[in-house]
């Protein structure tokens, strides 16, 4: 990274280096779905070289929010978290004197528990008590540098398990039920990564563990695991390690999952509000040590046939190699999703066939048809769910 004092190579903004770890102010750019080109690929080097940018000021509502978040990628439609009123894709987080900050006080990659976890969060601040409620991120590269080589070595051999249950088990049963604790993790199953992954755009090497979401180290024994995954978890809280950022109402963050941590702190700045909203960019690769040889999910070529022009009948759409009717999942969405999402193995040559998304579930659904398009040749969904993938291609 360059020093505060070097002369910004950007020409779009001006920023100033936050730590000597990770995290840039930038000024002198409204973010909106305006951006030129050029502006964007700056901002992405941006990203790139500090890991977490941060704008103050920024005049933005819920149509800006989206389009900037278009600009930078695809954005994943809420799931975990319901998503506010006519946006699908804005989740909002609203802490207070009753529900306190619970689900993200300790360090984590947004949604490590997915196949595809989220490669970039945007999260815009709307509500802002006067003093605390802070968010402090975490360099991952950095903290896996901060490890001996021998340990280097073993941890690039190991993998993990990312759960919702490791610490949102106490939550749900507290604020609802055991079913629909059960029901949370039949949409949303924990998933496998390595411990150690590289950076798909800069190469870099990093620790993919947190405390929120790491539940056990797949190959090595559980008192072994929980040992080694303690220690993993307190390297987190190195603050040279890290950068910290006072919210302010209009500041933006945007950070790379890939190779941050983040936590919220929960410093009693209550009864104040503190109210903000968060929209994540998908990811096209799983994360991984060797992400060259990792598939790439392409948004944009999958081949999407609406019910009403198919009348069950194969796609005669050009291109399309499938010749086999559409498997008779005529199912409603929830039925489909529990399917898919259980492992449930459909032929190669079947089809998926979805008609109706509870609103939701749209973020799971858009996942669980990029997950059967990766195994099939045509998914057939009806014309409201195809406007929600293309809003999202
Ligand atoms: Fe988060």
């Amino acid at each position: 990274m360059k020093s505060a004092t070097q002369q910004p190579d950007y020409r779009h903004f001006d920023y100033q280096q936050l730590s000597g770890a990770l995290g840039a102010e930038i000024s002198g750019i409204q973010l909106n779905g305006d951006l030129s080109a050029a502006a964007v690929t700056e901002l992405n080097q941006a990203l790139l070289e500090f890991k977490v940018l941060f704008f103050r000021g920024q005049k933005m509502d819920n149509h800006d929010h989206a389009a900037f978040a278009q600009l930078i990628g695809t954005p994943v439609d809420a799931d975990f978290i319901p998503a506010i009123k006519d946006f699908p894709m804005i989740t909002r987080q609203q802490y207070d004197k009753y529900s306190r900050m619970t689900s993200d006080v300790n360090f984590h990659h947004d949604d490590s528990f997915h196949k595809y976890p989220t490669k970039m969060s945007v999260l815009r601040g709307l509500d802002i008590p006067d003093f605390g409620g802070d968010t402090t991120w975490v360099n991952m590269e950095q903290v896996y540098e901060s490890l001996s080589e021998p340990l280097q070595q073993m941890l690039e051999g190991l993998t993990a398990e990312h759960s919702l249950a490791k610490n949102f088990t106490g939550v749900m049963l507290e604020s609802s039920s055991g079913a629909a604790f059960d029901k949370m993790m039949e949409r949303n199953p924990p998933h496998i990564h390595p411990l150690v992954i590289r950076h798909p755009e800069t190469g870099k090497k990093s620790l993919y563990v947190s405390e929120l979401l790491t539940s056990r180290i797949i190959e090595l024994t559980k008192e072994e695991s929980d040992l080694l995954l303690n220690y993993l978890c307190q390297k987190a809280y190195q603050p040279e390690l890290a950068c910290r950022f006072s919210w302010q109402k209009n500041s933006v963050a945007w950070w790379d999952n890939r190779n941050t941590t983040h936590r919220g702190i929960d410093d009693d700045f209550f009864p104040a509000i503190r109210s903000m909203q968060r929209i994540a960019i998908a990811d096209e690769r799983r994360p991984s040590l060797h992400p060259e040889n990792e598939p790439v999910r392409d948004f944009s070529s999958l081949d999407i046939v609406p019910c009403n022009s198919l009348d069950d009948k194969p796609s005669t759409k050009p291109g399309n190699n499938s010749t086999s009717q559409p498997a008779n999942i005529d199912t409603d969405f929830l039925t489909t999703l529990n399917e898919t999402k259980a492992g449930i193995t459909f032929t190669p040559e079947a089809s998926i066939r979805i008609k109706t998304i509870p609103g939701p579930f749209r973020g799971a659904a858009l996942s669980a048809i990029l997950d059967a398009a990766e195994e099939r040749n045509t998914v057939v969904i009806d014309d409201e769910i195809l406007d929600i993938v293309q809003a999202n291609r």
